[in-house]
């Protein structure tokens, strides 16, 4: 692992040997965007759809896209091995600039950074974990995927010290989504998911959830949710490119539905498994 190759302005390289100056926009301001895009047995899913998010991105921050999607496939293909599920971590940052200074540098490239790691199946998927709900302290613009993630990592580390895999995040009320996934509730009988908007990020896998659902008939609402409901919702999940749909079985210590991974979660993992695979 420690000698694998990555990606850096052009170059393939051992991560050992992959340096950026300290400079760079990224370590100093955190001015920057990421995309983080499965592959599985060496085909990257949905890729023009994570592509397409990159762009958004880019756009939100106004930083130009350095490279056609084709140039984007050409630099990342060979960073991954069939033999393996991986992601690949992509980050663009504003460059690194001759002075420290709040506003754009002007005629500096952007540092472009890629690697890839394998997809280690995520322990609490078939058993579902536990999940805490907290005011959402985040800012305005959470449909950009910037790197600066303070807010998400205060989030997910006060989850994690409750023994917990998620932070669900609450704003005026309503359910947003979590630290670092976007949220479902099964309610009433229909599998709801909050709206795009700028309070969450528009996540690959929520739209392959939506697409799946229609293709096979559940019944599916993009919708504001009370909390007040997800917290009686009879499933709640949790979905993102790496850990996929994992089911919320307890929420801050009550137990969500019958506290085991309910019936509609186990029929979206397994079309979801099984588009997957009709992909390759
Ligand atoms: C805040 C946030 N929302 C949603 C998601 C899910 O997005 P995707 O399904 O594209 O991985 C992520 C992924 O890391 C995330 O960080």
């Amino acid at each position: 692992m420690e000698n694998k190759i990555v990606y850096l302005n052009g170059e393939y390289l051992p991560l050992p040997e992959a340096k950026v100056s300290v400079l760079d926009r990224g370590f100093l301001f955190g001015d920057g965007i990421y995309e983080v895009i499965p592959s599985y047995s060496g085909n990257l899913f949905h890729l023009d759809d994570h592509l397409q998010r990159l762009e958004n991105s880019l756009a939100g921050i106004r930083l130009a896209n350095p490279h056609t999607r084709l140039e984007w496939q050409a630099i990342l293909t060979p960073l991954l091995d069939a033999n393996y599920d991986q992601y690949i971590y992509l980050q663009i940052t504003r460059g690194t600039a001759a002075k420290r200074d709040h506003a754009f540098p002007e005629n500096v490239p952007a540092t472009v950074f890629a690697m890839c790691s394998n997809i280690v199946p995520f322990a609490g998927l078939n058993a579902g974990v536990k999940a805490i709900s907290m005011d959402d302290t985040r800012w305005s613009l959470c449909h950009i995927k910037a790197i600066t993630l303070l807010g998400n990592i205060l989030h997910r580390q006060a989850a994690v010290e409750q023994d917990c895999a998620e932070a669900l995040l609450v704003k005026d009320g309503y359910l947003i989504e979590g630290a670092a996934s976007n949220v479902f509730a099964v309610i009433d009988g229909v599998l709801c998911t909050p709206p795009k908007t700028n309070d969450i990020l528009p996540g690959i896998t929520r739209d392959v959830i939506l697409e799946l659902a229609k293709k096979h008939n559940i019944p599916f609402c993009e919708d504001k949710i009370l909390f007040a409901d997800a917290q009686k919702a009879t499933e709640l999940w949790v979905t993102s490119s790496t850990r996929e749909i994992v089911p919320i079985i307890e929420l801050d210590g009550t137990d969500i539905g019958e506290g085991k991974p309910g019936p509609v979660w186990q029929t979206m993992h397994t079309i979801l498994q099984a588009y997957k695979q009709s992909l390759l």
